[in-house]
């Protein structure tokens, strides 16, 4: 294997806060341990367009308290190509990249694991999404952030929604995961969350309105993880058609869930998965992501860390259904 002196930076997918605390990271880390960094701009797309430059710490200064990301990011769909591979594999040869940190979440980092599969390229992978679905770490970049963002929204909501006692249906994001909306419910104190690892959708409604009407609550707030079939607008149109008597209304949070200044806990696992993986590569790994599991720096393979079954602790719905009797 030949001597790994350039690495190549790229953020993709839904961007995440702490991402750039993670560029800033990989870049402080790299630079120190001798290794020249070049960002690529744009995620995949900016790798197959050539979309690349030399990066200094100074490059990386003051950006650790900003969300989004400063290399922007996309949802290639180019990379999901032969063709768009081998051009990206061609702008790497050109700029003489020995290795790449992807900083993104599952279909980021399943492109990382095709693409160093294909060209035996050192790719590294850091968990960054708000999701945090990635099999292998305890946290994913940004969901910290995310959760307290949901909080907040919810707190602001249950003021109105106690004023007018109605029951406000809350959509988050998660695509296929439900760690946001519960966690985040129990955060903000609501009475439910509806979320793809609990029983059926029907159930987990009928559950709720028998517990919320027994308990006879004059407002209550369901958080309801996004769906395309089943969100927040689903629930609630049940509610009004099954009962009448209840004044409903539904909250969409979309995409502010997304910005915002990254927690401490973000910056600090950006900071240290960041630094882990320069570490990785000075110790000859590959194709693996950096995680932090009870507390310790993991490597878990890209295969795993892309599995779609992340074990979710069934405990935390007893834990909500407990607390908000
Ligand atoms: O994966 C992060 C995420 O925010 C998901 O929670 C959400 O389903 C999706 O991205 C939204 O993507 P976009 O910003 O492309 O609409």
């Amino acid at each position: 294997m030949a001597k790994i002196k350039t690495i190549g930076i790229l953020t993709s997918g839904g961007d995440a806060p702490g991402m750039n605390a993670a560029i800033r990271a990989v870049t402080r880390a790299g630079i120190y341990n001798g290794f020249s960094i070049k960002a690529v701009y744009r995620g995949y797309d900016g790798l197959i367009s050539g979309d690349i430059k030399p990066f200094t710490t100074e490059n990386v200064s003051g950006i650790i308290g900003q969300g989004g990301t400063i290399l922007k990011t996309a949802r290639s769909t180019a990379f999901a190509t032969e063709e768009g591979r081998q051009k990206a594999y061609d702008n790497l040869i050109k700029e003489g990249i020995d290795a790449l940190v992807v900083i993104g979440g599952n279909g980021s980092l399943t492109g990382a694991m095709t693409f160093a599969q294909e060209y035996d390229f050192c790719c590294i992978g850091l968990p960054g999404t708000i999701d945090n679905d990635l099999y292998g770490t305890d946290n994913t970049i940004g969901y910290d952030t995310t959760m307290n963002t949901i909080m907040e929204s919810v707190d602001r909501i249950r003021d109105t929604a106690q004023s007018h006692e109605r029951i406000f249906f809350i959509e988050v994001m998660g695509r296929d995961a439900g760690f946001l909306a519960q966690n985040s419910a129990i955060a903000s104190g609501a009475e439910a969350a509806i979320i793809p690892e609990d029983s059926t959708d029907v159930d987990q409604l009928a559950r709720f309105m028998e517990r919320g009407v027994r308990k006879s609550k004059k407002s209550c707030i369901v958080i309801v993880s996004e769906s395309p079939k089943c969100g927040a607008i689903y629930y609630a149109d049940r509610v009004r058609k099954e009962f009448p008597d209840f004044d409903v209304r539904v909250s969409i949070l979309g995409h502010l869930q997304r910005g915002g200044r990254p927690s401490a806990r973000d910056r600090i696992l950006a900071s240290r998965t960041g630094v882990g993986a320069i570490e990785a590569i000075l110790q000859g790994q590959r194709n693996i992501m950096i995680g932090v599991r009870n507390n310790e720096v993991v490597y878990v393979p890209l295969s795993e860390a892309i599995r779609s079954d992340k074990p979710f602790d069934k405990k935390l719905i007893k834990v909500l259904d407990e607390l908000s009797i």
